[in-house]
């Protein structure tokens, strides 16, 4: 797994979050017991947990509550193409967005740029060439420089209706599947995800920027959409993000969920949250909840402990993967939001005088229990990937055409198992892993692979684009399950 790398990439942001929250609330020391020490704001109590908890805003809103409860700041509208590019890439109209930045710079707030290519709010860059979209990316790159912690160069690459697929609209028409596989992956393709973030990463390294590059979409939460069929639109994503991490490229950081759950049947909150959010981080990336609201029809109509309860299942799934390193909700009050009617945000009231809901009690509580979920003797969490065990070497046959290792995230009743093919001195084409799981254990869900059987012996087969491997190089898929799957045993065979 390439979590190593991940790791290390995401820490020195939240290090210095964290001392810049701690200075300026002049609050709790290091190491005190949660209980003790139950933090009183949004962004006191994410910080000691390791993670941001931001807001999206815009010069208008920027009351003195903005920076009391928030720890980020996304500009809701004021660093969007159709606000500041021109059409040959440049700078336009710049003021809003300087104001923000400013803000969040005085008030040791980190800052979301958004955004840089979209199909929306492209304003005059609708249609332009990959050239132009490029020339954009390096002017508003380098105009705010690592001021801008995290940019989404790409948003809302994919399709809806679950049909796991990209839009074919500008900026993606721009894109060519050359030899007509369905992905835009290959040598012969050109793929406008791939050529915005090679230049925006491009850019960084050309300019010694600490910013990093994020791709963000909706409807990708979940590994299952309401009913249980698979979240194809997760699995595009998760293909994407592999796809430029995995390889001889790195050029995806971050990942957004973007979170505006409401009761289509697509973005609904499911259990397996957790476990999508797990399985990107697993791939090395920071995860993020970056546009959160929660319509109060998800909780029929209520908005007391039903929303607060939704509030509370979403804080704590980021909490509880090491790699999901911050939550944005976007907009302070209800009248304020991008869709009022539905009543999803955290305060009720306007114009800088607000009052908090149930659902941000809820969430303050969540955030103060911490990484853990409230063991008391836990030291805050700066963001670390818990304990991942390799179990059980494979057993190869002779000669060995692969081998399989599994790397476990547990909690108390469940994991997430990644599991790594590696051919062997000679390339496969096709893999198969029977897994021996522990009595009492059972799958629940998996990806990038075919799967027989739910517990006891589980066979898991490579799906189409997987099954190759050259020699000595792997190939990774998941699972997950309830009980501990400590002492699973793995046979790895090939063809
Ligand atoms: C929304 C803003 O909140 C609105 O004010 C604006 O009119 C439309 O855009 N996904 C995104 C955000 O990435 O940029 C969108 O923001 C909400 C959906």
């Amino acid at each position: 797994m390439n979590i190593p790398s991940g790791r290390a990439r995401y820490r020195p942001v939240i290090a210095a979050l964290a001392v810049a929250v701690l200075a300026g609330a002049g609050a709790v020391a290091v190491g005190k017991a949660p209980a003790l020490a139950a933090e009183t704001t949004l962004r006191a109590a994410a910080a000691k947990a390791g993670l941001f908890f931001g807001v999206a805003a815009s010069p208008g809103r920027l009351s003195s509550i903005v920076s009391q409860e928030f720890g980020q700041l996304t500009p809701e509208n004021d660093m969007k193409p159709d606000t500041i590019a021109t059409s040959s890439g440049g700078l336009r109209n710049t003021g809003n967005a300087d104001t923000l930045v400013n803000y969040a710079q005085t008030n040791n707030m980190l800052v979301r740029g958004h955004t840089l290519v979209w199909h929306s709010q492209a304003g005059q860059l609708q249609g332009t060439s990959q050239a132009t979209l490029n020339t954009f990316i390096g002017n508003a790159l380098t105009r705010w420089g690592s001021r801008i912690a995290y940019w989404d160069v790409v948003n809302e690459a994919l399709d809806d209706n679950n049909n796991g697929r990209r839009r074919t609209q500008w900026p993606h028409s721009l894109s060519r599947d050359a030899n007509g596989d369905g992905d835009f992956f290959d040598a012969g393709d050109t793929d406008v995800i791939r050529n915005s973030f090679r230049r925006a990463k491009e850019v960084v390294q050309q300019n010694n920027l600490t910013t990093k590059l994020c791709i963000n979409d909706y409807d990708v939460e979940g590994l299952t959409v309401s009913g249980g069929a698979r979240n194809n639109k997760a699995q595009a994503l998760y293909d994407i993000v592999r796809a430029y991490t995995q390889g001889t490229e790195r050029l995806i950081d971050c990942v957004g969920f973007q979170a505006h759950f409401n009761d289509n049947p697509n973005s609904v909150i499911t259990d397996d949250l957790q476990a999508n959010i797990q399985r990107f981080a697993d791939l090395g990336v920071e995860v993020h909840i970056t546009e959160l609201d929660i319509d109060d029809d998800l909780s029929n109509n209520d908005i007391g402990q039903g929303q607060a309860n939704n509030y509370r299942k979403v804080v704590r799934a980021c909490l509880n993967v090491a790699g999901c390193t911050g939550i944005t909700v976007w907009g302070i009050a209800d009248s304020e939001s991008w869709r009022s009617s539905e009543r999803g945000l955290l305060f009720t009231g306007g114009s800088g005088n607000y009052q908090k809901k149930a659902a941000y009690s809820a969430v303050l509580d969540e955030l103060n229990k911490g990484r853990s979920g409230g063991n008391p003797s836990s030291p805050p969490v700066s963001p670390s990937i818990s304990p991942s065990a390799s179990v059980s070497p494979s057993t190869p046959t002779d000669p060995s055409p692969c081998s399989a290792t599994v790397s476990l995230n547990s909690w108390t009743g469940g994991f997430v198992a990644t599991v790594r093919v590696t051919a062997g001195s000679s390339s496969i084409n096709s893999w198969r892993v029977t897994a021996g799981l522990p009595t009492g254990t059972a799958v629940t869900n998996h990806w990038s692979a075919e799967r027989t059987g739910t517990s006891g012996t589980v066979q898991f087969a490579n799906v189409g684009y997987n099954g190759p491997i050259a020699a000595g190089q792997f190939t990774e898929f998941g699972f997950q399950g309830t009980g501990a799957a400590a002492g699973t045993t793995l046979t790895c065979t090939a063809t």
